[in-house]
């Protein structure tokens, strides 16, 4: 399986971030306008070669600071969302705005799209109007929501079937990351649309990873967030059993950053945990989302995951008490009362 990260591959410079150009003539590697946040990009293009035009399908927490990096570093970006409330803002920025997914795709280059989970990118990428009515040879389309392997599969087959290139690009990072550009991309699919695509994943991205077959992003980023799922779930017992013992948790928070557990994660989570306080980042319904889907992974060559079964159990829990919509450290709370039945 070929790996590469950005680090081995020639990338844009965060410090000269600019759109790429397209050739229109085929799908190929752009070459690069060093014209970093400026929305002037046809002053440094050639004649044979036009600004990209990247489509954006989903702007909800990652989507919306994905697309509006693509928009202030100069890029000519089209967009669609579900809401169409939440394309204003991106409006106003300077994007374009189509009703459909599938108008979106027609008229771009590169189509990126970010959706909650598999039926979402299912519908938005095959659906009626769903963007792979309007793609065609010399585009591609780039799946950066988190979905399992099977879900991916089955877009690429759609969006191949037309001539298309397809490529999947899940992340690792969340809302802070996205609106900094900082995210990691877990990619698999069509080697020549990874190239093409690098020099947008650079715009939004610090890294990125080159896997392989579709599927081995999803699955790379389904075991990133099994661990993280877990991990929350343990930091949280912690935090509990320390507070029903009587420590500080506060202290304890403290005394985890600066030991070998520590993890950003913790640091940055558990001031907030500590209050009671859950400001969504990664909704807790995603996470539950992709433990279920890790353990559809594990399940399907026979994997014994018995901390993600139970970490997943305990996201089942929040969900019942209404707290999807919440960040998924809010899983804490779900704890919470069930030691509080428990006494
Ligand atoms: N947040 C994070 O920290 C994070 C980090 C890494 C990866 N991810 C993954 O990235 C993806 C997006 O996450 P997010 O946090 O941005 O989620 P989000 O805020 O819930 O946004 C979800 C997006 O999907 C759209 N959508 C949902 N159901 C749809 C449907 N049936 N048809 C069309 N569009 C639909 C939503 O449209 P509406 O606006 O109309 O609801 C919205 O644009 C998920 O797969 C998540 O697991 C998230």
């Amino acid at each position: 399986m070929a790996i590469l990260c950005s680090s081995f591959c020639p990338c844009i410079s965060t410090h000269l971030r600019g759109c790429p150009v397209f050739s229109r003539s085929r799908l190929t590697r752009f070459s690069v306008s060093i014209k970093a946040f400026s929305s002037q990009t046809s002053a440094s293009t050639t004649k044979d070669e036009a600004p990209a035009r990247v489509g954006f399908l989903g702007l909800g927490i990652m989507g919306s600071p994905m697309a509006q990096n693509l928009i202030k570093a100069g890029c000519d970006v089209t967009i669609w969302n579900r809401t169409k409330s939440k394309c204003d803002p991106l409006i106003s920025l300077g994007a374009k705005y189509k009703s459909s997914p599938e108008e979106v795709a027609a008229s771009c280059d590169v189509t990126f799209a970010m959706l909650a989970d598999p039926q979402s990118a299912v519908d938005v990428a095959c659906g009626e109007h769903g963007a792979a009515n309007g793609m065609s040879p010399g585009k591609g389309y780039v799946d950066v929501s988190t979905v399992d392997g099977a879900t991916s599969k089955l877009i690429n087959g759609h969006i191949k079937a037309t001539g298309a290139l397809f490529l999947e690009a899940p992340v690792s990072g969340s809302k802070k990351p996205a609106e900094d550009g900082q995210l990691i991309f877990l990619t698999a699919g069509d080697r020549s649309l990874y190239d093409t695509a690098a020099p947008f994943l650079d715009i939004m991205g610090k890294s990125k990873f080159y896997l392989g077959d579709v599927g081995n992003g999803a699955a790379m980023k389904l075991v990133v967030n099994m661990i993280m799922g877990s991990m929350m779930a343990s930091f949280s017992e912690g935090l509990v059993l320390g507070e029903k013992v009587g420590l500080d948790p506060g202290v304890l928070v403290e005394v985890v950053s600066q030991g070998a557990i520590s993890a950003p994660m913790f640091s940055m989570k558990g001031p907030s945990m500590v209050q009671s306080l859950y400001p969504t980042a990664f909704p807790l319904k995603h996470q539950q989302k992709d433990l279920r889907l890790a353990l559809g992974l594990a399940e399907s060559v026979s994997q014994p995951t018995p901390i993600a079964a139970a970490a997943n159990e305990l996201y089942k829990a929040a969900k019942s008490r209404g707290l999807s919509d919440q960040d998924f450290s809010a899983v804490i709370e779900a704890l919470k009362v069930k030691l509080q039945h428990q006494t």
